[in-house]
């Protein structure tokens, strides 16, 4: 495969560098005169893979194709572009956009002007798109997660000058204000706080694909949570890769518990935020949860593993004592809440011993939720050039035995919800079943319950007749 002089790749050796310079922002949008309609008549479909952060993207990948015209459709079947969003935090995530792009190529062979556009934090990684670049013809847009501002001119440049375009910035992008943005949920809505990650825990891409972390002013926040307060939003998550770190790039006298009890006071219903690090969760932080009704009593704190030698590998910044003294101190200051985790087994020659830490942890702490996964070497990471002597076997036998264990504090936790009456704030329909709702309780429960004429968007008291491993199932009273 020939490379062309226009095409911008991505260069891990740049993506890995942090700077100290400013970070651009700008707050206006401009469509070039030439793109403008471009997408009359035309319609498109956008796949998003991954962690809230590529769903809110695909939102605006949404609006600014709205912007230009185009309509979109929720089937890849006859429209003019399909855009794949993807995410490369694991290895199993890759494997199944390629599977798709494959499946694309039948619609590619009916119509040669359909677009396929190729974007998010796989487009990051230098051998996927060498790969996609000379095994995938019908790709003819790859963007990374810095240009999406740029999607209007890419897009101009394939539909009407024939190019294959490949623009892929390594190094942090501006924060932008103001992208058009079609949301996808009528009552549920992401909001963006920061971009990017400096932690660099050693097994992950993030920091790589996303660039240095870069903090939204506070003021552009609140704007945006008063809006959807005003439009009828009743929930909003805070989006970060890391929310404790909120405002240190920008302003050392910012920080996250400032922020979410300036959206608390908005009075939006329901705030929630992800992710929190263990590692510089405030004190602060906890009150603020703990004294605003509209903050929900719910954290997902990321434990990664039980073992303070596995957690120093891991570059966590913290202990497993540590870890556990700021559980209790969430749990003894936030009546009911409830708290999730992330768990990855079978990190470099993690020991048998080590995984014993983890499984003790777990059974100590008794956790709403657990995401657990097994490790996936990224390339580029530290971790992936670490010895590892653990078979495949093993890891896999452990992630089943971890999840048996979690799965029965999780059945119990959700059993001591049984008689009680919680508020839900309704979805819709569930998906398996369209004569039983769906919605979340304040602690992130998925409750299924049975009413009649309830609208999506209201809150409904639900008492809760059967707590099962994954949900509640409930009636509407
Ligand atoms: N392998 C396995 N799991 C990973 N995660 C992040 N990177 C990897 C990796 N290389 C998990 C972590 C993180 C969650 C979003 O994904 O548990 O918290
Ligand atoms: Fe990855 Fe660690 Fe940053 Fe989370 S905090 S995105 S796990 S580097």
């Amino acid at each position: 495969m020939k490379l062309r002089p226009d095409w911008i790749l991505p260069d891990l050796n740049e993506a890995r560098k942090r700077s100290n310079s400013p970070v651009p922002r700008f707050d206006q949008f401009v469509i070039p005169e030439e793109a403008k309609w471009m997408g009359q008549n035309k319609t498109y479909y956008i796949s998003t893979y991954g962690c809230q952060a590529n769903e809110r993207d695909s939102e605006t990948l949404a609006g600014i194709l709205d912007s230009l015209g185009f309509t979109k459709s929720e089937s890849p079947e006859h429209v003019d572009v399909i855009l794949i969003n993807t995410c490369a935090i694991r290895q199993n995530a890759t494997e199944k956009v390629l599977g798709e792009i494959g499946n694309f190529k039948r619609l590619y062979r009916e119509n040669e002007d359909l677009v396929i556009g190729v974007c998010g934090c796989m487009s990051q990684e230098e051998g996927f798109v060498e790969n996609l670049l000379s095994k995938y013809p019908q790709v003819r847009l790859i963007f990374g997660t810095h240009n999406i501002q740029d999607l209007p001119t890419m897009l101009y440049e394939v539909m009407h000058e024939h190019k294959r375009v490949v623009k892929i910035y390594s190094k942090e992008g501006e924060v932008y204000e103001n992208l058009p943005v079609h949301r996808f949920g009528k009552t549920k809505a992401w909001v963006n706080i920061m971009y990017g990650c400096d932690k660099f825990c050693t097994y992950c891409i993030v920091p790589y694909t996303r660039g240095k972390q870069r903090s939204r002013q506070m003021h552009e926040i609140l704007n945006e949570v008063q809006e959807l307060k005003q439009q009828g939003y009743k929930e909003i998550t805070l989006l970060g890769q890391n929310v404790n770190a909120y405002g240190k790039d920008i302003d050392p006298n910012l920080n996250f518990a400032d922020l979410l009890e300036a959206c608390a006071k908005t009075g939006i219903p329901r705030i929630r935020f992800t992710t929190s690090h263990p590692w510089d969760f405030s004190d602060d932080m906890i009150d603020v949860i703990a004294r605003y009704d509209n903050v929900m009593p719910f954290v997902h704190l990321p434990l990664q593993s039980g073992d303070s030698e596995i957690l120093r590998r891991m570059g966590r910044r913290y202990t497993r004592e540590s870890y556990l003294e700021l559980f209790y101190k969430i749990k003894d200051r936030i009546p009911n809440v409830s708290i999730s985790t992330d768990i990855i087994v079978g990190f470099p020659n993690e020991s048998d011993e080590q995984f014993e830490n983890t499984i003790s942890l777990v059974e100590e702490c008794k956790f709403d939720n657990c995401y657990t996964f097994i490790f996936s070497a990224r390339p580029g990471t530290p971790a992936s050039i670490m010895d590892d002597p653990i078979d495949m076997d093993t890891k896999s036998k452990r992630l089943a035995r971890l999840n048996k264990i979690w799965n029965q504090y999780a059945l119990e936790k959700n059993r001591a919800y049984e008689g009680r009456v919680v508020t839900v704030l309704v979805d819709g329909f569930s998906k398996k079943d369209n004569h039983v709702y769906s919605g979340y309780t304040d602690t992130n429960k998925l409750v299924n319950f049975t009413g009649h004429n309830i609208e999506p968007g209201t809150f409904v008291q639900v008492r809760i007749t059967k707590g099962k491993t994954f949900s509640l199932d409930g009636e509407a009273i």
